[in-house]
């Protein structure tokens, strides 16, 4: 298992492009389960999560042609055999995404069967909804040997007025299972509290182009008209605004000036709010560009203001960038508060923040965290992807070395990210794990 080893304390400062974003990627490649007809995707990230995705869909019966690796980082998707409906416990275990394929099969094959995820390091992470939504459209739903099978009595599901917010908000793979599976129901289905996160819309426009109708993606009621087919598509994978804001907290805690090319900022208000109350300035810096790929500029006060936030669902500030903004806030004038609405438990970084001479106090589902002048370089690691994020940045900012261990969490959804940084001036290697 890999490790970074970070010398900290370099500015950074230079030009970083977003890539597309993971958590639209995943839901993007499963509704290439609605068709025979070929789905092209187009900047889809070189991630461990994409390439699990496509090993399940090729036992799913999907050919893939092209990929990450080359051909312009477009990669083609085809049902070529719509035998296989189950998606194995081997690939749901190392990643929880792959229940977004539910929806999409059966949906297609009027049957599926998929491994029933279990718990994960950021917290139960339940999908009552999403079984709730199959059922809501006619689907008959049991369990057996810790998989969900689902089958459409008739092998075709039937619309219906859906409910499907929960204590926290709504559920996004949810909305993306529902939504999908509606595309070929019969007759209409109303989602009421739908997410509306961005992926939701990107992965509706894909929808529509392969011929769903869909009303009001993106706001907490979308309606879909189900046909009886769907084509293919060619799609542009909206850029990740997650990597987006993990690099604007970067050039933040060093001080720094990155430029973000490709960055989605329409869909980072929240985030970019925050960051201003804290002393960051990001501005778009290519004047009448698409405010979902603009060229953005971000730079930092010398001394960072403290703050508060809350997580929630979007448009509030994202639950995946809660520890990246925490390892800036560790370096605020005085005491700001976080605190975590969409999973109470995640906090996997405070106890390794704190190794780095970071003053943070935990009660429930709040940290206030006092800001301290230095961090100090420790050995870390967080059996979180975001928490692992929010630990690099601490050690690009922190006197010395930082060792971040257990990369391979880090690897699932941000692409080669120590060549990116050392690119902007950070000292990063990544090393075989120590004795
Ligand atoms: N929930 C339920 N029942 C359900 C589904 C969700 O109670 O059936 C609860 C969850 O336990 C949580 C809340 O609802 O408290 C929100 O979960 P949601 O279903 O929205 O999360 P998700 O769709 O499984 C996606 C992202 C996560 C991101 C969350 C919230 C993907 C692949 N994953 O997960 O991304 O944190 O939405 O925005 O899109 C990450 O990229 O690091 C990551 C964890």
């Amino acid at each position: 298992m890999d490790r970074f080893v970070i010398q900290g304390g370099r500015r950074l400062e230079g030009t970083v492009r977003i890539n597309g974003s993971k958590n639209a990627s995943l839901p993007l490649m499963a509704a290439a389960l609605l068709t025979d007809q070929p789905v092209t995707l187009r900047g889809v990230p070189d991630l461990a999560d994409i390439g699990n995705m496509r090993r399940l869909l090729g036992e799913l019966g999907v050919e893939i042609a092209g990929g990450p690796a080359g051909d312009g980082r477009a990669e083609t998707l085809r049902v070529t055999d719509d035998s296989e409906s189950h998606a194995r416990y081997d690939i749901v275990r190392t990643m929880r995404a792959s229940i977004c394929v539910l929806g999409p099969l059966l949906a297609a094959r009027g049957r599926a069967r998929v491994s029933m995820p279990g718990g994960c390091a950021i917290g139960d992470r339940p999908v009552d909804l999403h079984l709730r939504g199959m059922e809501a459209l006619g689907a008959e739903i049991e369990l057996d040997g810790g998989d969900i099978i689902a089958r459409a009595p008739g092998g075709r599901l039937r619309g219906d007025t859906i409910f499907l917010g929960g204590a926290f908000g709504s559920t996004v793979l949810g909305t993306a299972n529902v939504m999908s599976a509606a595309t070929l129901a019969e007759g209409t289905t109303v989602i009421e509290s739908a997410a509306c996160e961005p992926e939701i819309v990107d992965l509706a426009r894909l929808l529509t182009a392969m011929g769903a109708k869909i009303e009001g993606a993106g706001s907490p009621r979308v309606t879909v008209h189900g046909v009886e087919k769907l084509g293919g598509a060619d799609h542009a994978v909206l850029p990740d605004r997650i990597e987006a804001a993990t690099y604007m907290c970067a050039a933040a805690i060093t001080n720094g000036v990155l430029t973000l090319e490709d960055c989605p900022l329409d869909c980072l208000l929240s985030v970019t709010d925050r960051l201003e109350a804290v002393g960051v300035r990001v501005e778009c810096v290519d004047g009448n560009a698409d405010p979902l790929r603009c060229a953005v500029r971000v730079a930092a006060d010398r001394v960072l203001k403290p703050i508060e936030v809350t997580t929630q669902p979007h448009p509030g500030f994202p639950t995946d960038v809660q520890a990246q903004l925490m390892a800036l806030l560790c370096l605020a004038d005085g005491n700001s508060v976080v605190t975590e609405k969409i999973f109470p438990e995640r906090f996997l970084h405070v106890a390794e923040l704190s190794r780095m001479g970071a003053r943070l106090f935990r009660q429930g589902n709040t940290v206030v965290v006092s800001g301290v002048r230095t961090l100090k370089g420790a050995p870390v690691m967080a059996s979180d992807l975001r928490a692992s994020a929010g630990l690099v940045l601490a050690g690009l900012a922190a006197e010395g070395t930082t060792t971040v261990n257990r990369v391979y969490h880090l690897d699932r959804g941000y692409e080669r990210m120590e060549e990116r940084l050392a690119a902007v001036g950070a000292v990063i290697e990544r090393a075989g794990e120590s004795a």
